[in-house]
């Protein structure tokens, strides 16, 4: 299913948490590998989103979250440094604070070579930390190694886990509309949580 047309499902302000692991094509364009191995091949065959379709998907967010909830935006460099506000443009999204991701295996890159990934915390106004954010012991550096991949872009479990810990009850309804190998589904999952996802492969 079309993660735009989930949300747009969703009612006005329903929500605590949402992750978004957009499917960002910046990346490739940055590079501009030509001589991609089996692996790089495999994610560009995944469906692509640019600027334009990313920041739809965060207003429809934007509009979802209740006030004080969170988005926790996954971003590589590119995306952390080129566009990140322009995406924000026009919410009522704030950022707070990220997390850089050590995935504890070093990757491509023509210059310094990929390690890790950024997860960046907006919340929605009015921001707000008494009552809201309740585990006050993760770092900001976060080193967690995938042991079970599902997926090319699978994201640390351990890390989602405490994270949704952190901003929202047993109960509550985590949502990710580009869903992936569905790493949120298992956080939420193990931590009491339901979850609402999907993605356009499944
Ligand atoms: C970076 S991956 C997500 C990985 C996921 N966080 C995980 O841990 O496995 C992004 C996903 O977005 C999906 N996607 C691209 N466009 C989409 C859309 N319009 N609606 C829903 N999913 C979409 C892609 O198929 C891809 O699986």
């Amino acid at each position: 299913m079309d993660g735009l047309k989930l949300l747009s499902q969703l009612a006005k302000e329903s929500i605590k948490l949402v992750f978004f692991d957009p499917q960002y094509r910046g990346l490739f364009d940055q590079l501009k590998y030509g001589n991609e191995g089996k692996k790089l091949k495999e994610r560009f065959k995944l469906p692509q989103m640019n600027d334009d379709l990313i920041a739809k998907f965060i207003k429809e967010i934007d509009r979802i979250l209740l006030p004080s909830g969170h988005m926790m935006l996954w971003v590589d460099k590119y995306m952390l440094v080129n566009s990140l506000h322009s995406l924000v443009t026009g919410t009522n999204l704030k950022l707070v604070d990220f997390v850089t991701w050590d995935k504890g295996r070093i990757g491509l890159g023509y210059r310094t070579r990929k390690k890790s990934e950024y997860l960046v915390i907006f919340q929605k106004l009015p921001v707000r930390i008494k009552g809201i954010w309740k585990i006050h012991n993760i770092p900001d550096v976060w080193n967690e190694k995938i042991t079970k991949k599902n997926h090319a872009h699978s994201k640390p479990i351990e890390l989602q886990k405490r994270l949704i810990e952190a901003v929202t009850d047993v109960g509550d309804t985590v949502i990710d509309p580009a869903a992936g190998g569905y790493s949120v589904l298992t956080s939420a999952s193990e931590v009491q949580r339901n979850f609402l996802g999907c993605d356009l492969l499944g």
